[in-house]
């Protein structure tokens, strides 16, 4: 399935190390739609251990990546997880809008709780939050309309499937590059100091030209699903 991610977000460093591997080591946390011999979404996530006495049920402020470090390396120690969380959930470009997302997580919620987890948890990347980078994600994450469901579109998804919004993760992934590197991912000049507004970003990029990089900090809204 084509990838519909802004080319920047495919750097952060750890996403770039394990993804590949969570198809091998993980498969039956992948899940695929297809359509004849077509994949039209594809969904991933990972088992992991929170309630251990240091991570405390505490979801992490540093959300994804921690997601990605704490189940490779519970899954080399022999740790037992206790908790799933997506990794990602993504509807192929042309058949957005169809409400294939809300299926996805129907059948992930359905596969976790028939492999005995009592909760899935979600650091959910808004999908309306890059049109307002500037909004603190505090914000924007409670945001909500009349009715009552969140303002943003894939939050509103994640709650109506029965998920409570958590926390915000200020630090969900990171990454960093050369100005070159920047330059490259976007096409932007990345030539002054300062925060850089850059398409798909949810927040924006900071731009350190007298030290010769930049770094990006991708805030995530942590929900939880609970499944008993
Ligand atoms: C975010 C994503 C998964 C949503 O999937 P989808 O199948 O297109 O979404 P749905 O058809 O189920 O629609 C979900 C909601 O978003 C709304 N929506 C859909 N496309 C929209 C758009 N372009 N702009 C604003 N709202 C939109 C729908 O109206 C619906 O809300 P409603 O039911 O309250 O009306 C999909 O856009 C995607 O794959 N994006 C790229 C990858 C990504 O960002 N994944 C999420 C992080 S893992």
């Amino acid at each position: 399935m084509e990838d519909s991610w802004p080319e920047f977000s495919v750097n952060d460093a750890l996403g770039w190390l394990l993804y590949p591997r969570m198809v091998a080591e993980f498969p039956d946390h992948v899940w695929i739609a297809t359509e004849g011999d077509e994949v039209i979404a594809r969904a991933f996530s990972l088992p992991f251990a929170l309630h251990t006495e240091a991570r405390g049920g505490v979801l992490p402020a540093n959300g994804w990546d921690a997601v990605l470090m704490w189940a490779f390396s519970d899954q080399r120690r022999g740790v037992e997880p206790d908790t799933v969380s997506a990794i990602e959930i993504s509807v192929a470009t042309d058949r957005q809008g169809e409400g294939l997302s809300a299926r996805m997580l129907a059948a992930m919620r359905e596969s976790v709780r028939a492999a005995g987890f009592a909760e899935l948890v979600a650091p959910v990347r808004p999908s309306g939050k890059p049109a307002e980078p500037d909004t603190p994600m505090a914000e924007y994450a409670y945001r909500t309309r009349e009715d009552g469901l969140p303002y943003d579109p894939w939050l509103r998804v994640h709650v109506r499937a029965g998920a409570v919004i958590d926390s915000v993760a200020p630090l969900s992934m990171t990454v960093s590059g050369s100005l070159a590197q920047w330059r490259e991912w976007t096409g932007l000049p990345f030539d002054t100091a300062g925060p850089v507004q850059v398409p798909g970003a949810l927040v924006p990029v900071h731009c350190e030209p007298e030290r010769g990089y930049a770094v990006y900090v991708e805030p995530n809204v942590w929900v939880r699903h609970p499944l008993g």
